[in-house]
């Protein structure tokens, strides 16, 4: 059960579309540009940031890439035709002893329904489960957050419970949906999409 040594992930991951790559702190301006959209936290507890909030967020992200070992992956996806930053990808060993791990994914509202969180999310189970070797991935999102859930869906996730109203924010209750999947069930749902 014991797992003491956590091998650093290997960046960039690349995808057909996209190279999912560290963030530095050159990428203020370009994160702040879509977490500034009011849609984009629609289904989610939190606000809208202000740049300076953006900045601090990725002022700690980028002092966090040195942790050793490195337990969270909060990482850019570009794209790869403009060299764009169109999301991001959450890795995030939660706990390296038991493999709990969990994984996050956004995408700049100008390019939803386009695939790329699919693609993003996708990217992350894989290091999860063939990098970090974990047991089990879970995700989490608002219960009306379509397509966030479709994500986890497509990826063999399953709904594995409602937390109800665990955030009180911007004046109501929030409740939050936990998905998940087992390493076995990640190996069988990989098969059956090659097959
Ligand atoms: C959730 C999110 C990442 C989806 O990104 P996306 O790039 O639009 O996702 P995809 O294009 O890969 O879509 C995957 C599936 O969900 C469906 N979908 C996407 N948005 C949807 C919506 N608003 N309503 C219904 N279905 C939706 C797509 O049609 C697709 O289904 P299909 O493959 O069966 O046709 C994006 O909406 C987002 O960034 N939201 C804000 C941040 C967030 O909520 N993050 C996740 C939880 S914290």
């Amino acid at each position: 059960m014991s797992m003491p040594h956590l091998p650093p992930l290997v960046l960039p991951i690349t995808t057909r579309r996209l190279i999912i790559r560290d963030y530095t702190l050159a990428d203020v301006n370009a994160v702040y540009s879509y977490v500034q959209d009011p849609a984009y936290w629609q289904y989610q507890s939190a606000e809208a940031p202000t740049a300076a909030q953006v900045e601090s967020l990725l002022q700690w992200v980028v002092s966090d890439q040195a942790s050793k070992p490195r337990r969270m992956h909060f990482l850019a996806a570009v794209r790869k035709d403009t060299g764009q930053i169109i999301g991001e990808a959450v890795i995030k060993v939660v706990n390296i002893a038991e493999r709990q791990g969990e994984i996050g994914f956004g995408v700049s509202p100008k390019f939803w329904k386009q695939g790329f969180g699919s693609e993003i999310a996708g990217a992350a189970l894989e290091a999860a489960f063939q990098h970090f070797k974990l047991h089990r991935v879970a995700g989490q999102c608002g219960p009306d957050n379509k397509g966030s859930i479709r994500v986890m869906q497509k990826l063999g996730m399953a709904r594995e419970g409602l937390l109800r109203d665990v955030h009180h924010a911007r004046g109501r209750w929030w409740s939050t949906l936990i998905y998940g999947i087992l390493d076995q069930e990640y190996a069988k749902f990989k098969n059956l999409k090659k097959t």
